[in-house]
Protein backbone atom coordinates (compact mmCIF):
# COMPACT_ATOMS: atom_id res chain seq x y z
CA UNK A 1 0.00 0.00 0.00
CA UNK A 2 1.00 3.61 -0.70
CA UNK A 3 0.17 7.08 0.34
CA UNK A 4 -0.27 10.18 -1.44
CA UNK A 5 -0.16 13.28 0.42
CA UNK A 6 -0.76 16.69 -1.35
CA UNK A 7 -0.61 19.61 0.49
CA UNK A 8 -3.01 22.31 -0.79
CA UNK A 9 -3.31 25.97 -0.60
CA UNK A 10 -6.41 25.32 1.67
CA UNK A 11 -6.02 21.91 2.96
CA UNK A 12 -4.34 18.48 3.02
CA UNK A 13 -5.45 15.46 0.94
CA UNK A 14 -4.68 11.97 1.74
CA UNK A 15 -5.06 8.56 -0.59
CA UNK A 16 -3.99 5.54 0.02
CA UNK A 17 -3.77 3.26 -3.22
CA UNK A 18 -2.44 -0.20 -3.72
CA UNK A 19 0.44 -1.55 -5.96
CA UNK A 20 -1.71 -0.49 -9.22
CA UNK A 21 -2.64 3.10 -8.05
CA UNK A 22 -6.20 2.24 -7.48
CA UNK A 23 -7.76 4.45 -4.59
CA UNK A 24 -8.52 2.43 -1.13
CA UNK A 25 -9.08 5.10 0.87
CA UNK A 26 -9.03 9.02 1.20
CA UNK A 27 -8.99 12.14 3.69
CA UNK A 28 -9.28 15.51 3.98
CA UNK A 29 -8.25 18.12 6.13
CA UNK A 30 -8.30 22.04 5.55
CA UNK A 31 -6.51 25.27 6.69
CA UNK A 32 -6.27 28.60 6.38
CA UNK A 33 -4.37 30.94 4.29
CA UNK A 34 -3.67 34.65 6.67
CA UNK A 35 -3.52 37.64 4.56
CA UNK A 36 -1.66 40.14 7.64
CA UNK A 37 -0.79 43.11 4.80
CA UNK A 38 -1.68 44.02 1.13
CA UNK A 39 0.00 41.31 -0.77
CA UNK A 40 1.05 39.12 1.83
CA UNK A 41 0.16 35.39 1.71
CA UNK A 42 1.13 32.94 5.18
CA UNK A 43 0.41 29.74 6.60
CA UNK A 44 1.97 28.43 9.39
CA UNK A 45 3.69 25.09 9.16
CA UNK A 46 2.15 23.28 12.50
CA UNK A 47 -0.93 23.59 10.61
CA UNK A 48 0.21 20.80 7.94
CA UNK A 49 1.33 19.27 10.80
CA UNK A 50 -2.12 18.71 12.45
CA UNK A 51 -3.72 18.22 8.82
CA UNK A 52 -1.31 15.40 8.74
CA UNK A 53 -1.85 13.76 11.66
CA UNK A 54 -5.97 14.43 11.44
CA UNK A 55 -5.60 12.84 7.81
CA UNK A 56 -3.62 9.60 9.05
CA UNK A 57 -5.93 8.64 11.46
CA UNK A 58 -8.88 8.87 9.21
CA UNK A 59 -6.96 6.77 6.43
CA UNK A 60 -5.93 4.61 9.37
CA UNK A 61 -9.65 4.29 10.75
CA UNK A 62 -11.26 4.26 7.31
CA UNK A 63 -8.73 1.10 6.09
CA UNK A 64 -6.76 -0.22 9.08
CA UNK A 65 -5.39 -3.27 7.07
CA UNK A 66 -4.12 -0.93 4.08
CA UNK A 67 -2.99 1.06 6.08
CA UNK A 68 -0.78 -1.56 8.24
CA UNK A 69 0.23 -2.53 5.08
CA UNK A 70 2.10 0.74 4.33
CA UNK A 71 5.62 0.46 2.44
CA UNK A 72 5.89 4.36 1.43
CA UNK A 73 4.71 7.74 1.23
CA UNK A 74 4.62 10.45 -1.79
CA UNK A 75 4.50 13.89 -1.04
CA UNK A 76 3.36 16.76 -3.22
CA UNK A 77 2.45 20.30 -2.29
CA UNK A 78 1.97 24.10 -3.57
CA UNK A 79 5.30 25.35 -4.75
CA UNK A 80 7.36 28.48 -3.60
CA UNK A 81 6.57 28.54 -0.20
CA UNK A 82 9.40 29.68 1.90
CA UNK A 83 9.65 27.80 5.45
CA UNK A 84 12.23 29.26 7.38
CA UNK A 85 13.70 26.89 10.26
CA UNK A 86 16.50 27.58 12.54
CA UNK A 87 19.40 24.78 13.64
CA UNK A 88 16.99 22.78 16.11
CA UNK A 89 14.40 22.78 13.36
CA UNK A 90 11.93 25.30 14.85
CA UNK A 91 10.22 27.39 12.76
CA UNK A 92 11.52 31.22 12.53
CA UNK A 93 8.41 32.93 10.63
CA UNK A 94 5.21 31.80 9.14
CA UNK A 95 5.48 30.21 5.66
CA UNK A 96 5.33 33.25 2.93
CA UNK A 97 3.37 31.05 0.20
CA UNK A 98 3.77 31.28 -3.82
CA UNK A 99 0.86 34.15 -4.27
CA UNK A 100 2.68 36.27 -1.93
CA UNK A 101 3.83 39.34 -3.78
CA UNK A 102 5.57 41.39 -1.31
CA UNK A 103 8.65 40.55 -2.85
CA UNK A 104 8.18 42.74 -5.82
CA UNK A 105 11.20 44.77 -6.01
CA UNK A 106 13.73 42.05 -4.68
CA UNK A 107 12.36 39.47 -7.68
CA UNK A 108 13.13 42.20 -10.05
CA UNK A 109 16.40 42.90 -8.71
CA UNK A 110 17.29 39.34 -9.10
CA UNK A 111 16.10 38.90 -12.02
CA UNK A 112 18.13 42.12 -13.62
CA UNK A 113 21.66 40.23 -12.03
CA UNK A 114 23.36 38.97 -15.28
CA UNK A 115 23.37 34.99 -15.25
CA UNK A 116 20.28 34.32 -13.09
CA UNK A 117 17.67 33.95 -15.69
CA UNK A 118 20.90 31.84 -17.81
CA UNK A 119 21.17 29.67 -14.94
CA UNK A 120 17.57 29.33 -13.39
CA UNK A 121 16.28 28.95 -17.02
CA UNK A 122 13.61 30.96 -15.79
CA UNK A 123 12.25 34.48 -14.87
CA UNK A 124 12.74 35.43 -11.05
CA UNK A 125 8.84 35.88 -10.38
CA UNK A 126 7.79 37.06 -7.07
CA UNK A 127 6.27 34.09 -5.64
CA UNK A 128 9.65 32.26 -6.05
CA UNK A 129 11.47 31.77 -3.22
CA UNK A 130 14.56 33.41 -3.64
CA UNK A 131 13.47 36.84 -3.85
CA UNK A 132 11.43 36.01 -0.28
CA UNK A 133 14.77 35.32 1.32
CA UNK A 134 16.26 38.87 0.08
CA UNK A 135 12.96 40.45 1.37
CA UNK A 136 13.56 38.88 4.85
CA UNK A 137 17.09 39.61 4.94
CA UNK A 138 16.19 43.47 4.66
CA UNK A 139 13.04 43.62 6.96
CA UNK A 140 13.45 40.62 9.66
CA UNK A 141 17.97 40.49 9.61
CA UNK A 142 17.06 38.69 13.05
CA UNK A 143 15.41 36.17 11.25
CA UNK A 144 17.86 35.68 8.58
CA UNK A 145 20.46 35.13 10.57
CA UNK A 146 19.14 32.25 12.37
CA UNK A 147 17.77 30.72 9.12
CA UNK A 148 19.60 26.96 8.97
CA UNK A 149 17.46 25.83 6.48
CA UNK A 150 14.86 27.01 3.54
CA UNK A 151 12.35 24.23 3.33
CA UNK A 152 9.72 24.31 0.60
CA UNK A 153 5.79 23.60 2.16
CA UNK A 154 6.20 20.16 1.20
CA UNK A 155 9.23 19.67 2.18
CA UNK A 156 8.92 20.98 6.07
CA UNK A 157 6.32 18.57 5.90
CA UNK A 158 8.84 15.10 5.18
CA UNK A 159 10.92 16.50 8.03
CA UNK A 160 8.36 16.33 9.79
CA UNK A 161 7.87 12.85 9.09
CA UNK A 162 11.47 11.92 8.45
CA UNK A 163 13.80 14.30 10.54
CA UNK A 164 15.58 14.86 7.52
CA UNK A 165 16.14 17.85 5.26
CA UNK A 166 15.45 16.57 2.04
CA UNK A 167 13.76 18.62 -1.56
CA UNK A 168 12.83 16.73 -4.51
CA UNK A 169 14.06 18.79 -8.11
CA UNK A 170 10.99 19.62 -9.43
CA UNK A 171 10.05 21.88 -6.32
CA UNK A 172 13.62 23.05 -5.98
CA UNK A 173 13.45 24.25 -9.50
CA UNK A 174 10.92 27.02 -8.87
CA UNK A 175 13.29 28.40 -5.33
CA UNK A 176 15.74 30.27 -8.29
CA UNK A 177 18.38 29.14 -6.44
CA UNK A 178 18.20 25.87 -8.74
CA UNK A 179 20.63 24.66 -11.98
CA UNK A 180 17.53 23.58 -13.99
CA UNK A 181 19.28 22.14 -16.72
CA UNK A 182 22.11 20.57 -14.75
CA UNK A 183 19.22 19.70 -11.76
CA UNK A 184 21.60 20.57 -9.23
CA UNK A 185 22.09 23.18 -6.64
CA UNK A 186 23.80 26.86 -8.09
CA UNK A 187 26.30 28.34 -6.10
CA UNK A 188 26.10 31.37 -7.73
CA UNK A 189 22.50 31.38 -7.71
CA UNK A 190 22.67 30.89 -4.18
CA UNK A 191 25.09 33.93 -3.70
CA UNK A 192 23.32 36.21 -6.23
CA UNK A 193 20.42 35.87 -3.50
CA UNK A 194 22.09 35.79 -0.27
CA UNK A 195 22.35 32.57 0.36
CA UNK A 196 24.55 29.82 1.38
CA UNK A 197 24.31 25.94 0.50
CA UNK A 198 24.07 24.83 3.61
CA UNK A 199 21.03 26.14 3.71
CA UNK A 200 19.43 24.32 1.17
CA UNK A 201 18.31 20.23 1.42
CA UNK A 202 19.69 17.58 -0.04
CA UNK A 203 17.98 16.84 -3.23
CA UNK A 204 16.49 13.44 -4.71
CA UNK A 205 14.66 12.78 -7.52
CA UNK A 206 10.78 12.82 -7.04
CA UNK A 207 9.97 9.08 -7.83
CA UNK A 208 13.75 7.94 -5.49
CA UNK A 209 13.72 7.33 -2.20
CA UNK A 210 14.06 10.80 0.07
CA UNK A 211 13.92 9.50 3.58
CA UNK A 212 12.45 6.74 5.98
CA UNK A 213 9.29 7.46 8.13
CA UNK A 214 11.10 8.13 12.19
CA UNK A 215 10.70 5.54 14.23
CA UNK A 216 8.58 7.48 16.80
CA UNK A 217 5.73 7.66 13.76
CA UNK A 218 6.11 4.20 12.63
CA UNK A 219 5.03 3.16 16.33
CA UNK A 220 2.11 6.03 16.75
CA UNK A 221 0.82 4.89 13.82
CA UNK A 222 0.70 0.99 14.51
CA UNK A 223 3.45 0.33 11.41
CA UNK A 224 6.27 -2.34 11.89
CA UNK A 225 8.48 -2.38 8.40
CA UNK A 226 10.39 0.72 7.47
CA UNK A 227 8.54 2.95 5.32
CA UNK A 228 10.07 4.62 2.48
CA UNK A 229 9.22 8.72 2.17
CA UNK A 230 10.35 9.16 -1.69
CA UNK A 231 11.10 12.38 -2.71
CA UNK A 232 7.87 13.94 -4.31
CA UNK A 233 7.36 16.86 -6.34
CA UNK A 234 5.34 20.29 -6.67
CA UNK A 235 2.15 19.79 -7.39
CA UNK A 236 1.72 20.86 -10.67
CA UNK A 237 4.87 18.10 -11.51
CA UNK A 238 3.09 15.63 -9.12
CA UNK A 239 -0.42 16.36 -10.85
CA UNK A 240 1.12 15.62 -14.10
CA UNK A 241 2.32 12.53 -12.68
CA UNK A 242 -1.03 11.39 -11.39
CA UNK A 243 -2.72 12.35 -15.10
CA UNK A 244 0.28 10.52 -17.51
CA UNK A 245 1.75 13.49 -19.06
CA UNK A 246 5.56 12.78 -18.82
CA UNK A 247 7.12 13.31 -22.42
CA UNK A 248 6.85 15.39 -25.22
CA UNK A 249 3.25 15.71 -26.63
CA UNK A 250 1.27 15.20 -23.29
CA UNK A 251 -0.08 17.72 -21.22
CA UNK A 252 -2.73 19.56 -19.41
CA UNK A 253 -4.75 22.48 -18.70
CA UNK A 254 -5.95 22.90 -15.03
CA UNK A 255 -8.53 25.44 -13.91
CA UNK A 256 -7.47 25.70 -10.40
CA UNK A 257 -7.19 29.08 -8.02
CA UNK A 258 -4.48 29.54 -10.52
CA UNK A 259 -4.55 28.50 -14.01
CA UNK A 260 -1.96 25.99 -15.50
CA UNK A 261 -1.14 24.93 -19.06
CA UNK A 262 1.60 22.09 -18.66
CA UNK A 263 3.82 20.83 -21.32
CA UNK A 264 5.85 17.57 -20.86
CA UNK A 265 9.11 17.64 -22.27
CA UNK A 266 11.94 15.36 -23.12
CA UNK A 267 14.65 17.94 -23.09
CA UNK A 268 15.68 21.01 -21.06
CA UNK A 269 14.19 24.10 -23.72
CA UNK A 270 14.26 27.12 -21.60
CA UNK A 271 12.43 30.41 -22.51
CA UNK A 272 12.49 32.87 -19.85
CA UNK A 273 12.28 36.01 -21.94
CA UNK A 274 8.07 34.21 -22.80
CA UNK A 275 7.34 34.29 -19.14
CA UNK A 276 7.39 30.42 -19.32
CA UNK A 277 8.14 28.72 -16.43
CA UNK A 278 10.93 25.80 -17.25
CA UNK A 279 11.50 23.44 -14.02
CA UNK A 280 12.33 19.91 -13.89
CA UNK A 281 9.52 17.16 -13.86
CA UNK A 282 9.84 14.28 -10.85
CA UNK A 283 11.22 11.32 -12.88
CA UNK A 284 14.98 11.42 -13.92
CA UNK A 285 15.76 13.00 -17.68
CA UNK A 286 12.49 14.80 -17.82
CA UNK A 287 11.64 18.54 -17.77
CA UNK A 288 8.23 20.53 -17.73
CA UNK A 289 7.06 23.79 -19.03
CA UNK A 290 4.06 25.81 -17.94
CA UNK A 291 2.23 28.97 -18.43
CA UNK A 292 0.66 29.86 -15.33
CA UNK A 293 -2.27 32.66 -14.53
CA UNK A 294 -2.62 33.50 -11.19
CA UNK A 295 -6.79 33.61 -11.04
CA UNK A 296 -8.19 31.33 -13.09
CA UNK A 297 -11.33 29.83 -10.90
CA UNK A 298 -10.28 32.52 -8.29
CA UNK A 299 -11.63 34.72 -10.95
CA UNK A 300 -14.94 33.05 -10.73
CA UNK A 301 -14.74 33.56 -7.06
CA UNK A 302 -14.49 37.07 -7.29
CA UNK A 303 -17.64 37.51 -9.86
CA UNK A 304 -19.94 35.25 -7.40
CA UNK A 305 -18.53 37.28 -4.00
CA UNK A 306 -19.34 40.71 -5.87
CA UNK A 307 -22.59 39.10 -7.70
CA UNK A 308 -23.79 37.14 -4.37
CA UNK A 309 -24.20 34.04 -6.23
CA UNK A 310 -22.32 31.13 -5.91
CA UNK A 311 -19.64 30.27 -8.02
CA UNK A 312 -21.95 27.16 -9.05
CA UNK A 313 -25.02 29.03 -9.40
CA UNK A 314 -23.20 30.90 -11.87
CA UNK A 315 -22.36 28.34 -13.50
CA UNK A 316 -25.40 26.25 -14.23
CA UNK A 317 -27.13 29.65 -15.81
CA UNK A 318 -24.85 29.33 -18.50
CA UNK A 319 -25.35 26.86 -21.57
CA UNK A 320 -24.13 23.97 -21.97
CA UNK A 321 -22.10 24.56 -25.12
CA UNK A 322 -20.57 27.82 -26.01
CA UNK A 323 -21.64 29.16 -29.20
CA UNK A 324 -19.45 32.22 -29.75
CA UNK A 325 -17.41 34.75 -27.86
CA UNK A 326 -19.41 37.22 -26.02
CA UNK A 327 -19.30 41.09 -25.67
CA UNK A 328 -17.85 42.18 -22.69
CA UNK A 329 -14.18 40.68 -22.65
CA UNK A 330 -12.61 40.29 -19.23
CA UNK A 331 -9.11 40.30 -18.15
CA UNK A 332 -8.19 38.22 -15.44
CA UNK A 333 -5.42 39.74 -13.72
CA UNK A 334 -6.96 40.27 -10.33
CA UNK A 335 -3.62 39.33 -8.46
CA UNK A 336 -0.72 40.42 -11.44
CA UNK A 337 -0.33 37.99 -14.01
CA UNK A 338 3.15 35.73 -14.45
CA UNK A 339 2.74 34.18 -18.14
CA UNK A 340 2.86 36.17 -20.47
CA UNK A 341 3.73 39.47 -18.55
CA UNK A 342 5.17 39.05 -15.25
CA UNK A 343 3.30 42.07 -13.78
CA UNK A 344 2.28 41.83 -10.76
CA UNK A 345 0.98 45.42 -10.54
CA UNK A 346 -0.84 44.78 -13.32
CA UNK A 347 -5.32 44.55 -12.50
CA UNK A 348 -7.59 43.14 -14.16
CA UNK A 349 -10.54 45.07 -15.87
CA UNK A 350 -13.99 44.57 -17.95
CA UNK A 351 -14.79 46.00 -21.05
CA UNK A 352 -17.38 46.18 -23.91
CA UNK A 353 -20.20 45.95 -21.52
CA UNK A 354 -23.39 47.46 -22.69
CA UNK A 355 -26.88 48.21 -20.75
CA UNK A 356 -28.42 45.07 -21.62
CA UNK A 357 -25.20 43.17 -19.84
CA UNK A 358 -26.54 40.96 -17.45
CA UNK A 359 -25.05 38.28 -14.50
CA UNK A 360 -24.81 35.40 -17.30
CA UNK A 361 -22.90 37.40 -19.85
CA UNK A 362 -20.55 38.19 -16.78
CA UNK A 363 -19.88 34.87 -15.89
CA UNK A 364 -19.32 34.09 -20.11
CA UNK A 365 -16.72 36.82 -20.28
CA UNK A 366 -14.87 35.74 -17.24
CA UNK A 367 -14.79 32.24 -18.41
CA UNK A 368 -13.87 33.13 -22.07
CA UNK A 369 -10.75 35.58 -20.02
CA UNK A 370 -9.16 32.64 -18.25
CA UNK A 371 -9.39 30.97 -21.84
CA UNK A 372 -8.26 33.87 -23.58
CA UNK A 373 -5.50 34.26 -20.64
CA UNK A 374 -4.43 30.43 -21.36
CA UNK A 375 -4.64 31.13 -24.97
CA UNK A 376 -1.57 33.11 -24.20
CA UNK A 377 -0.08 31.06 -22.46
CA UNK A 378 -0.30 27.77 -25.05
CA UNK A 379 1.42 30.50 -27.71
CA UNK A 380 4.23 31.13 -25.17
CA UNK A 381 4.83 27.62 -24.70
CA UNK A 382 4.63 26.51 -28.76
CA UNK A 383 7.19 28.91 -29.09
CA UNK A 384 9.87 26.76 -27.28
CA UNK A 385 8.49 24.12 -29.37
CA UNK A 386 6.53 22.11 -26.53
CA UNK A 387 3.03 19.90 -28.34
CA UNK A 388 -0.04 18.98 -26.90
CA UNK A 389 -0.87 15.75 -28.89
CA UNK A 390 -2.72 15.44 -25.88
CA UNK A 391 -4.04 17.82 -23.50
CA UNK A 392 -5.68 16.99 -20.29
CA UNK A 393 -8.61 19.08 -18.82
CA UNK A 394 -8.64 19.41 -14.92
CA UNK A 395 -9.17 21.35 -11.49
CA UNK A 396 -12.56 22.04 -9.95
CA UNK A 397 -13.11 24.79 -13.31
CA UNK A 398 -13.48 21.68 -15.26
CA UNK A 399 -16.86 20.48 -14.15
CA UNK A 400 -18.15 23.53 -16.20
CA UNK A 401 -18.64 22.21 -19.68
CA UNK A 402 -19.61 25.52 -20.94
CA UNK A 403 -15.87 26.60 -19.75
CA UNK A 404 -14.35 23.68 -21.18
CA UNK A 405 -15.88 24.22 -25.19
CA UNK A 406 -15.08 27.64 -24.75
CA UNK A 407 -11.57 26.28 -23.82
CA UNK A 408 -11.30 23.92 -26.71
CA UNK A 409 -12.38 26.72 -29.05
CA UNK A 410 -10.04 29.46 -27.47
CA UNK A 411 -6.58 27.45 -27.67
CA UNK A 412 -7.77 25.53 -30.78
CA UNK A 413 -7.27 22.01 -29.09
CA UNK A 414 -8.71 19.32 -28.51
CA UNK A 415 -9.73 18.29 -24.36
CA UNK A 416 -9.42 14.95 -22.71
CA UNK A 417 -12.01 15.20 -19.94
CA UNK A 418 -10.41 12.35 -17.41
CA UNK A 419 -13.73 10.11 -15.96
CA UNK A 420 -12.47 10.96 -12.21
CA UNK A 421 -10.18 14.12 -12.87
CA UNK A 422 -10.42 15.19 -9.00
CA UNK A 423 -7.43 12.86 -7.52
CA UNK A 424 -4.60 15.24 -9.53
CA UNK A 425 -1.51 15.82 -7.44
CA UNK A 426 -2.44 13.32 -4.65
CA UNK A 427 -2.27 10.30 -6.88
CA UNK A 428 1.05 11.85 -8.60
CA UNK A 429 2.64 11.75 -4.94
CA UNK A 430 1.12 7.97 -4.73
CA UNK A 431 2.73 6.95 -8.00
CA UNK A 432 6.16 8.06 -7.05
CA UNK A 433 5.48 6.31 -3.87
CA UNK A 434 5.28 3.71 -5.61
CA UNK A 435 8.25 3.68 -8.47
CA UNK A 436 10.59 4.69 -4.96
CA UNK A 437 9.25 1.72 -3.65
CA UNK A 438 9.35 -0.84 -5.92
CA UNK A 439 12.17 0.68 -8.48
CA UNK A 440 9.19 0.67 -11.50
CA UNK A 441 9.86 2.64 -14.74
CA UNK A 442 8.15 5.33 -14.03
CA UNK A 443 6.73 5.11 -17.17
CA UNK A 444 4.79 2.19 -16.61
CA UNK A 445 3.20 3.62 -13.32
CA UNK A 446 2.53 7.09 -14.42
CA UNK A 447 0.00 6.46 -17.23
CA UNK A 448 -2.71 8.28 -18.55
CA UNK A 449 -6.59 7.66 -16.72
CA UNK A 450 -9.55 6.60 -18.62
CA UNK A 451 -11.34 9.69 -20.69
CA UNK A 452 -15.20 10.80 -20.34
CA UNK A 453 -15.01 12.91 -22.98
CA UNK A 454 -12.93 14.44 -25.73
CA UNK A 455 -14.18 18.13 -26.47
CA UNK A 456 -13.22 19.09 -29.98
CA UNK A 457 -12.72 22.42 -30.79
CA UNK A 458 -15.74 23.76 -33.34
CA UNK A 459 -13.74 24.55 -36.64
CA UNK A 460 -16.62 26.83 -36.86
CA UNK A 461 -16.12 28.98 -34.56
CA UNK A 462 -12.32 29.35 -34.59
CA UNK A 463 -12.56 32.48 -36.64
CA UNK A 464 -14.70 33.96 -34.22
CA UNK A 465 -12.61 32.96 -30.51
CA UNK A 466 -8.95 33.90 -32.65
CA UNK A 467 -10.51 37.28 -33.15
CA UNK A 468 -11.79 37.58 -29.87
CA UNK A 469 -8.29 36.87 -28.42
CA UNK A 470 -6.88 39.30 -30.59
CA UNK A 471 -8.72 42.07 -28.90
CA UNK A 472 -8.69 40.91 -25.95
CA UNK A 473 -4.05 40.86 -26.41
CA UNK A 474 -4.70 44.55 -27.22
CA UNK A 475 -5.98 45.80 -24.08
CA UNK A 476 -2.98 44.32 -21.69
CA UNK A 477 -0.68 47.46 -23.59
CA UNK A 478 -3.62 50.31 -22.82
CA UNK A 479 -4.65 48.50 -19.14
CA UNK A 480 -0.24 48.58 -18.79
CA UNK A 481 -0.35 52.23 -19.45
CA UNK A 482 -2.60 53.39 -17.10
CA UNK A 483 -1.04 55.57 -14.01
CA UNK A 484 -1.09 52.83 -11.28
CA UNK A 485 -3.48 53.31 -8.44
CA UNK A 486 -1.81 53.23 -5.20
CA UNK A 487 -2.86 50.07 -2.81
C1 LIG B 1 3.24 27.29 -9.87
C2 LIG B 1 2.46 27.97 -8.81
C3 LIG B 1 1.16 27.41 -8.42
C4 LIG B 1 1.31 26.74 -7.09
C5 LIG B 1 -0.09 26.46 -6.59
O1 LIG B 1 4.36 27.98 -10.26
O2 LIG B 1 2.85 28.95 -8.25
O3 LIG B 1 0.61 26.56 -9.40
O4 LIG B 1 2.15 25.62 -7.18
O5 LIG B 1 -0.24 25.43 -5.83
Amino acid sequence: MYLGLDLGTSGLRAILTDAAGVVQAEAEAAFDVSHPQPGWSEQDPADWVRACKTTMAAIRQAAPEGFAALKAIGLSGHMHGATLVDAEDRVLRPCMLWNDTRSIHEAAALDATPGMREITGNIVFPGFTAPKLAWVKTHEPDIFDRIAKVLLPKDYLRLWLTGEHVSDLSDSAGTAWLDVGARTWSDDALNHGGMRHDQMPELAEGSEAGGQLRPQLLSDWGLSDPVIVAGGAGDNAAAACGIGALGEGTGFVSLGTSGVLMAGRDRYAPSPDSAVHSFCHAVPGLWYQMGVILAATDSLNWLSRALKESPADLSSALPEIATGPSQATFLPYLSGERTPHNDSAIRGALIGLDIATGRTDLTRAVMEGVAFALRDSADALKSTGARFDTLFAIGGGARSRFWLTTLANTLDLPLSVPKSGELGAALGAARLAICAHTGQDPASVMTPPAIAEVIQPDARLRQAYADAHQRYRALYPALAGLPKIAR
